[in-house]
């Protein structure tokens, strides 16, 4: 086995450490909003928590479908030509190439699931971009 292979394994394992990830324990760890962090990685995608009041901007993703799932509070998902209303234990997937603008008026708790090259700003580049995630 190639050296590289070795160390790409022993990343993986040693990031899935094949224990149980308790959501809201993760949940504790951070409290800044638009900020996600990585909970685990599997097949070339994250999964991500992130805290979120207020509104986001109007982006969408080149490449990446995204998948929204709440866990506490009210997400609201904007496209252009409707909206969708998340609570507790629901999920939406955001398409590819489909603007969206996610909004909370109260603090909201969300899981993600992406490919690892989603930036949270899709196409935009701003002061709310997060190139590099935490994990945690
Ligand atoms: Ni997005």
């Amino acid at each position: 086995m190639l050296c590289a292979e070795v160390l790409y394994l022993f990343t993986r394992v040693n990031f899935n450490r094949m224990e149980k990830i308790n959501i809201d324990q993760k949940l504790t760890l951070f409290q800044d909003h638009w900020n996600p962090r990585v909970i685990g990685e599997l097949n070339g995608q994250q999964v991500k928590l992130v805290k979120a009041k207020g509104e986001f901007l109007w982006h969408h993703h080149e490449n990446e479908d995204e998948l929204f799932y709440v866990i506490h509070g009210i997400l609201t998902m904007e496209f252009r030509n409707k909206t969708e209303v998340l609570g507790p234990g629901e999920m939406i997937i955001v398409p590819r190439g489909v603007d969206h603008r996610p909004l909370a008026k109260e603090e909201v708790h969300l899981l993600l699931f992406e490919p690892a090259s989603t930036l949270n700003t899709g196409q935009i580049e701003n002061d709310r971009t997060r190139r590099r995630l935490e994990s945690i």
